[in-house]
């Protein structure tokens, strides 16, 4: 048997915090090769030539990037959230495929705008909802598409964010004007599920949320001086004794969503980041039965129930969940080899850039209901003849 021997893609990372290993990826399969990084701070740049040696050419910016002479074939955004439409837009004009972390973009022209700018350049866009390859994911939508529990008409998440105090309120995560809110921010990733799940996208939604915990604590630093691996620990706990917070905190630490989608499904979310454990838990109501998660990774289960029962905790089918020990490593790996083949080959993705805008939109819609006294709103659905062209 012969093996066909690929080039390396040629790759950049924009953006040298703490999600940028996701990228070493594509290096570890021997898809890829890390040739240059754009940042503006000093730290991550050298963080940067720590991680990738002196051969990586390092830039201020994506711009000086793309006004260079540096060949790139891919870029890896994992940028703060609201830069990522100037990034992300610059990059598809200039031709270089774009691997853009979830969320899309912080506001729904901006999301736009991006499907747009792929849409005219017939550039490479892949959104990275690694969610869609968590195997606990595969084993719910597998038992949905095989009908075990009937026709989906419900599905309930509740999303305990126990690292919350680490991951969201140390840093830009906390401020309205760098990730608009956490239902937005973090609630991407589920918002995107249950519409996979379900098969249909929001068309309306209410939200009701608060700051109830972290505004309390006024012990804050600046924290841009490093990432979140260097202040996270299991000890930071009770959420109250947290210190270092970031100076600004304006948005959610709870919120609460309900939506109706295009097909008829029900459908609520409830994410809450001072619970004492991490993980999601859902719940899918069909015509001819119930599923539900308990752990979203290795060691986790999904249940059904497809008998008429009193309370029966341990379903009348268990699956378990392989993969993904204490976090979304697996999903990574198989998010970014996705990534690799749709650039190469144009191959066909589980992720989806018109899924990962109605996301967003979804997110923006809700987080203004619950901003607004809980009044309802309308999600509008992708212009048709930008989904056309994607
Ligand atoms: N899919 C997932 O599971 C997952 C997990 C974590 C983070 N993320 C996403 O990854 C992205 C980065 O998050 P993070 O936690 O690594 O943030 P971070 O703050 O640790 O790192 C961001 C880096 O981007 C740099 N930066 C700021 N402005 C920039 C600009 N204009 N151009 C280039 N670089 C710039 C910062 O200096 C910093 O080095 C976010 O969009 C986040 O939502 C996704």
């Amino acid at each position: 048997m012969t093996t066909i021997q690929r080039t390396p893609l040629k790759l950049a990372v924009i953006g040298v915090g703490a999600r940028s290993y996701i990228a070493q990826n594509a290096v570890t399969s021997g898809a890829g090769a890390i040739v240059a990084v754009a940042d503006p701070s000093e730290a991550a740049l050298e963080r940067a030539r720590a991680s990738y040696g002196d051969g990586v050419r390092l830039f201020r910016g994506h711009r000086e990037l793309i006004a260079s002479d540096q060949m790139v074939d891919a870029a890896f955004v994992t940028s703060p959230d609201h830069t990522h439409a100037e990034i992300a837009i610059d990059l598809l004009r200039a031709g270089i495929a774009v691997y853009l972390e979830k969320p899309l973009a912080i506001a729904l022209a901006d999301a736009d705008a991006i499907l747009q700018a792929a849409a005219e350049s017939g550039t490479k866009l892949y959104v990275g909802h690694n969610m869609r390859h968590m195997e606990v994911v595969r084993i719910m939508r597998d038992i949905i598409r095989r009908g075990d529990i009937g026709e989906v008409k419900a599905v309930w998440c509740r999303h305990f964010v126990g690292n919350g105090g680490d991951y969201y309120f140390k840093d830009w995560h906390a401020e309205r004007a760098k990730a608009n809110g956490l239902l937005l921010q973090k609630g991407a990733h589920d918002i995107d599920i249950i519409h996979w799940l379900a098969g249909g996208y929001t068309t309306q939604v209410t939200g009701m949320g608060d700051l109830a915990v972290y505004g309390g604590i006024d012990d804050r630093r600046d924290n841009s001086d490093r990432t979140m691996p260097d202040w996270f620990s299991h000890d930071n706990w009770p959420p109250l004794s947290q210190t270092e917070l970031n100076p600004v905190i304006d948005v959610e630490d709870i919120s609460m969503i309900t939506m109706r989608l295009d097909n008829g499904v029900l459908a609520s979310y409830q994410q809450c980041h001072f619970t004492p454990d991490y993980w999601r838990n859902y719940t899918v109501i069909g015509t001819e039965g119930r599923l539900e998660n308990f752990g979203d990774s290795e060691g986790g289960v999904v249940r059904v129930w497809n008998r008429r029962t009193d309370y029966e905790p341990r379903g009348d089918v268990e699956y378990r969940v392989h993969g993904d020990s204490g976090g979304h490593g697996d999903a990574d790996a198989l998010t970014v080899a996705e990534f690799v083949d749709f650039v190469r080959d144009g191959a066909a993705t589980e992720t989806s850039p018109i899924a990962a805008r109605n996301a967003v939109a979804t997110a923006v819609a809700a987080t203004e209901s619950l901003r607004d006294g809980a009044r309802p709103r309308s999600v509008p659905p992708v212009a048709e003849h930008v989904a056309r062209l994607l």
